[in-house]
């Protein structure tokens, strides 16, 4: 089953529980949660105390995305009741298989992700280990921009990946996602989309939501 995981990068921070609630009841099943430092990426987003201000306003449980350098020293902060999922990019990892082990001691599953340009193979050792990998399918650091096509190479790099070595991993892939190009991701093997400026729109997140959902209904 495709899972959709809104990011409330692009939702109304005024409003955010309302915007959340929207995509829950209209049958989201994660919640993207994009940290941005302004180091790793050339934006500041938000940090766990805006995270941790939905705990208990939602069910969805949290795909956090951490954008940030150092990610060992912070992501304890990102561990609550309804944290499932915390990403690190291997970009800023030194010892990547050390840093999953840690993740996962904290009681939450582990995920790793690499940029556009960084090639997948970089990831090749930890796919045993890991429980998700992000394909990032825009430069990090902003919602609203263009879907870059080459990386579903990655995407059907994984899944082949999985189906030869009976490995768990699920793919995620973040970035440019809407009603055009949805279908075509998920059909190169991608389990779990994350779609913010398609889907956050006021008056129309319900619908938006419901839309990419009836997409794969059929
Ligand atoms: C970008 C973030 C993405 C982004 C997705 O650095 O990781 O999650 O918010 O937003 P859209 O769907 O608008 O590209
Ligand atoms: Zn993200």
């Amino acid at each position: 089953m495709i899972k959709l995981a809104p990011s409330i990068l692009a939702a109304d921070f005024s409003r955010l529980a309302e915007d959340v609630l929207l995509t829950e009841n209209a049958g989201a099943h994660l919640l993207h949660i994009d940290v941005m430092d302004g180091h790793f990426v050339p934006n500041i987003s938000f940090g766990a105390a805006v995270m941790k201000s939905l705990c208990g306003k939602t069910t969805l449980p949290f795909d956090v995305h951490l954008m940030i350098e150092k990610p060992e020293k912070y992501m304890s902060d990102f561990v609550t009741d309804s944290t499932e999922f915390i990403t690190v990019h291997q970009e800023v990892c030194k010892d990547l298989r050390e840093t999953i082990r840690r993740i996962k001691s904290l009681g939450v599953k582990a995920g790793v992700s690499v940029n556009p340009e960084t090639p997948v193979a970089v990831l090749d050792d930890v796919l045993e280990e890991t429980d998700l990998v992000l394909i990032m399918s825009v430069h990090p650091g902003f919602g609203g921009q263009k879907f870059i096509p080459e990386v579903l190479e990655k995407v059907r790099y994984l899944k082949e990946r999985k189906k030869r070595d009976g490995l768990r991993f699920q793919i995620e892939i973040d970035g440019g996602l809407d009603l055009t190009n949805a279908r075509a991701i998920a059909g190169a093997g991608a389990d779990i989309l994350v779609i913010g400026s398609a889907i956050f729109e006021p008056g129309k997140t319900a619908q938006n939501t419901k839309a990419f959902l009836e997409l794969f209904s059929a």
